[in-house]
């Protein structure tokens, strides 16, 4: 079986996952015709993320986003990875995050809602998760809501670069001809939104020219529009599927644990790509070879049950003990976790406000075997 083209719907990748996990902690796979390997164990998972020489953790991101993006600290090793991160994303800290005025978040949810609160059924991956993280990016950055659509595609097309290098290719061109007018117009006007925090970032006499802005928002839009969609629909699906709006109707101080338990069920990067290092070496009582491509499956970690009591079934009040590994535990941890944890929250929030007991009307788990959500969540309204 080729990983790539395995669509593996809900259970039946968890079940396939626990019968090569039973078996070993490292699992020999195909991925677009590669071989390669994934991590399976939670404790595998986690110290890989740890062994920065075995598993560097730029190099398959050179492979991709870096031709379509441009270079960016995901590709690049320290310590440069750690000044550009640093350079560029304080906006995203969580003191930045928690001390932002989302009103406006809140808001959007609600015209979106308003779109489809009077129709009998709405499919919410389409009317609302995919639309909401692109809108909330596209303000954070300044860029205007008329070109969501465009955007929108234009990101789409970027991560979409192992069906189409071309395409990927011209979205990435596309989307730098736009923004070099805006950033030379924050050059000259600075406003209140990030292009102009990143006109004005200077860090150890280090500044950012125009093609470093470019690249990094063209690494932001996708990588921020996408992952939150992935786990909005997830948090969706499992509190539908599980028959939990009226208990977080009810008790809306669960809603932090819904979120989490989510990230832990289904979790929205599932199978994270690394490259090992140019050695062989040895790892959980397997050989790896050198420069194999390598996925670090979270996925699998967070339904292992040698570490989580009862993994396959949904726990609202589950303390997540060990720690989740959803946003990377290790020199990457991702930047935007505050920002989606916000964001998952305000769109909970403003749908057991404005929807009343919803009910799904097909069975759409998730699915994916690398980025993970459900296809479709068509829900009944009335
Ligand atoms: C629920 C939503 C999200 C999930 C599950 C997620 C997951 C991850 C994971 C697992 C990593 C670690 C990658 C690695 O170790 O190679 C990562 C890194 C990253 N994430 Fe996220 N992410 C999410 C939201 C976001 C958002 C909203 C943004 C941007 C605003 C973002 C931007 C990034 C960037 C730029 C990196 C690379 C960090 C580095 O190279 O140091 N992510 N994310």
């Amino acid at each position: 079986m080729d990983l790539f083209q395995a669509q593996l719907p809900g259970q039946t990748f968890h079940d396939l996952l626990r019968s090569w996990r039973t078996k070993s902690p490292v699992q020999e796979i195909t991925f677009m015709g590669q071989d390669g390997y994934m991590l399976l164990s939670y404790n595998a998972v986690k110290d890989a993320f740890q062994d920065n020489e075995n598993f560097p953790p730029h190099t398959v991101y050179t492979f991709n986003p870096e031709p379509q993006v441009g270079k960016t600290f995901i590709s690049i090793p320290d310590p440069e990875h750690a000044l550009y991160r640093q350079l560029t994303m304080p906006a995203f800290k969580l003191k930045a995050i928690a001390n932002y005025d989302t009103d406006w978040v809140e808001q959007l949810c609600h015209e979106l809602i308003d779109r489809f609160i009077d129709e009998d059924n709405v499919d919410l991956q389409s009317a609302f998760s995919f639309r909401l993280p692109i809108l909330v990016i596209i303000r954070m950055l300044g860029l205007p809501r008329e070109d969501e659509q465009q955007l929108h595609e234009w990101g789409a097309g970027i991560l979409a670069y192992q069906n189409s290098h071309e395409l990927a290719q011209q979205c990435g061109e596309a989307l730098a001809n736009y923004l070099e007018p805006v950033i030379e117009q924050r050059r000259q006007q600075p406003q209140n939104d990030i292009i102009t925090e990143l006109t004005q970032a200077e860090l150890q006499g280090t500044t950012l020219s125009n093609q470093d802005i470019i690249s990094h928002v063209r690494l932001l839009l996708p990588t921020g529009a996408e992952t939150t969609y992935l786990a909005l629909g997830n948090l969706f699906y499992a509190i539908l599927k599980n028959n939990l709006w009226q208990t977080l109707q009810q008790n809306p101080e669960l809603i932090d644990s819904a979120i989490e338990e989510s990230f832990r069920y289904e979790t929205p990067v599932f199978s994270l790509p690394r490259m090992t290092g140019t050695r062989d070496f040895e790892f959980y009582g397997k050989t790896l070879k050198a420069n194999r491509l390598c996925f670090f499956g979270i996925g699998s970690a967070h339904h292992d049950e040698t570490v989580y009591d009862d993994p396959d079934t949904f726990i609202l009040e589950r303390e997540q003990k060990p720690p989740l590994l959803t946003f990377g535990p290790g020199i990457k941890n991702c930047p935007g976790m505050h920002l989606a944890r916000k964001e998952l929250k305000i769109a909970l929030q403003a749908l057991l406000q404005r929807l009343d007991n919803p009910q799904l009307l097909s069975d759409t788990p998730s699915e994916g075997s690398v980025l993970r959500t459900p296809p479709a969540l068509h829900i009944k309204l009335r």
